[in-house]
């Protein structure tokens, strides 16, 4: 049990001055699982990224079975046994499973194998681990869970014994976390050490051996998770301060409709009816939540309400005016947020810098300007202020947003889509990927639009935060309105709904 097979004593790693890693020890045990925590930019991504070779650490030892290693790449890493899934995944989306296998495979195995072996192999491994795959399906044809049990499915294939998955279950939803840890217990079983990064607490506890938590670049903690580790322990660690997920119940109502769905058809990405007769209703200073199972149609609404996509039958109308299959330029002067789903593609230009990711919405706005022209001073402190009160964690606004960890970019979006005083918000997981401590304040912060009279539509795959921010919970099912169901509805009869499953009783329809 104490064998160790990764050890990494003092590893600093130094971007543009600034210490991303700041003399980091970190050791994994022989068939654990661990995790890593910290809040956003903390450094998990990168001490990891050093540990699979894509980083070359400024100072630093790395010891792998106890032996020590000098890991130039990937493909070095990968001969150690070191597999790494990342936040974002990697996958070639048009080719079948299989093929995207053997895109990788001349790392390890050098030898071309057929496309029928490898297929049978990763039958044989998706079987043992139960993981479900099968390797001649098209990766754009899978959901977000499956993908990523491919991804996994690869560093098996490939031979690792150590895996490293950067936040897995941060696009799953409760039921394919469950899962998931089902997948990951057998690999540990079957000898596999394992390090896990995520945000969510609960999830550490149920499924870690011991963890790790780093803070501003340092190590500041390690536990072995029993039965004395509670979520608020681990919080303080990473925070510094207890985060309370406790809102007040508003003291305001809401007011009259603000946006209002009739009868919506709209097609998915693959001609299929992603939405069947699909009605509801947002009122001013009313926050609805939308629970479902990803990939139920909620992506497709969103977009529907911002212009992306086209509505085949069915109408939309805001403050009674039609305003069906305008142009997504027309919903932004209309006042109408989005907070996408997908943050990576389509939320961030990453190659812009921060500054100017923040303003892209906004080049009419007269508080942005002085006379005709964007004032650079405004731009300036327009970041100045969203870096202040979201914690931004960058060098400066002229970085660009691809030099920001995973959080810090969601953050970026946020402060762009939040502080734009909307009269309307569609927000699709707005708190996917932060801390603690920013989903906390992202949440107030949906409460404080709501109480400005904004109308709301938050959509989240996480109950919990459903429950804290909404007025009233609408359910999807294979795009299907299920159910609407008040403040306070038990978790049991949400899940029922988001299952297909009808109430006892029915909810308010
Ligand atoms: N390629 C890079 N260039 C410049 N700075 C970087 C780069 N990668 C990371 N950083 C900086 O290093 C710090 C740590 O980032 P890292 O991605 O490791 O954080 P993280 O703990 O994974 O955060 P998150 O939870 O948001 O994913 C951040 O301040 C980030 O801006
Ligand atoms: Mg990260």
């Amino acid at each position: 049990m104490d064998n160790l097979v990764v050890e990494m004593k003092g590893i600093t790693k130094v971007f543009g001055g600034v210490a991303a890693n700041d003399r980091v020890d970190f050791a994994l045990r022989e068939r654990s699982i661990h995790g890593l925590l910290g809040e956003n930019g903390a450094g998990k991504t990168t001490l990891m990224n050093v540990l699979y070779g894509l980083y070359r650490p400024e100072e630093g030892e790395i010891f792998i079975n106890g032996r020590k290693a000098h890991i130039n790449s990937p493909l070095e890493a990968i001969g150690l046994g070191i597999g790494m899934v990342h936040q974002h995944f990697m996958l070639c989306r048009p080719l079948t499973v299989v093929e995207n296998v053997m895109l990788g495979k001349r790392s390890r195995r050098g030898i071309l194998l057929d496309t029928k072996e490898t297929a049978s192999e990763l039958s044989a491994l998706s079987e043992k681990y139960h993981m479900g795959v099968d390797p001649y399906s098209r990766v754009w044809q899978l959901s977000i869970g499956e993908q990523q049990r491919v991804e996994i499915l690869t560093q098996l294939y490939m031979g690792c014994d150590i895996l490293i998955l950067d936040e897995p279950t941060a696009v799953l939803t409760p039921q394919e976390t469950e899962e998931f840890f089902r997948t990951l217990r057998r690999m540990r079983d079957d000898g596999k050490s394992i390090i896990l990064i995520t945000h969510k607490l609960e999830e550490i506890i149920s499924i870690v051996d011991e963890v790790t938590v780093l803070r501003d670049g340092k190590m500041i903690g390690h536990r072995v998770v029993g039965g004395d580790v509670s979520t608020s322990d681990l919080s303080r660690m990473m925070v510094g301060r207890d985060v309370l997920f406790d809102f007040p119940e508003p003291d305001t109502q809401p007011g009259e409709v603000k946006l209002s769905l009739k009868g919506i058809f709209a097609k998915n990405d693959k001609g299929v009816d992603a939405l069947s007769d699909f009605s509801l209703d947002i009122r001013r200073g009313e926050v609805v939540g939308l629970a479902g199972v990803d990939g139920n149609g909620q992506k497709e609404l969103c977009e529907v309400l911002t212009g992306m996509r086209r509505v085949t039958s069915g109408s939309i109308q805001l403050d009674g005016k039609d305003i069906t299959n305008r142009e997504p330029a027309f919903y932004i002067g209309q006042k109408i947020s989005h907070i996408p789903e997908d943050r990576h593609s389509t939320g961030l230009a990453i190659n812009w810098s921060l500054e100017k990711n923040l303003i892209v919405k906004r080049l009419e706005d007269r508080s942005l300007k002085r006379g005709p022209i964007i004032s650079t001073r405004k731009i300036r402190e327009n970041w100045e202020r969203a870096r202040s009160s979201y914690q931004i964690k960058a060098n400066g606004g002229s970085d660009r947003a691809r030099a920001l960890s995973g959080g810090n970019q969601q953050k970026v979006i946020l402060a762009r889509e939040l502080e734009s005083e909307p009269e309307v918000l569609i927000a699709n997981q707005p708190t996917r990927g932060l801390d603690v401590g920013a989903s906390e304040y992202v949440r107030s912060k949906i409460l404080q639009a709501r109480k400005k009279g904004t109308a709301v539509l938050v959509v989240s795959a996480d109950l919990e935060e459903i429950l804290q921010v909404s007025d009233r919970i609408a359910v999807i099912y294979d795009g299907r309105l299920m159910g609407i169901l008040p403040r306070g509805a038990s978790t049991m009869d949400i899940g029922t709904l988001m299952m297909g499953g009808k109430l006892e009783k029915g909810g308010e329809r």
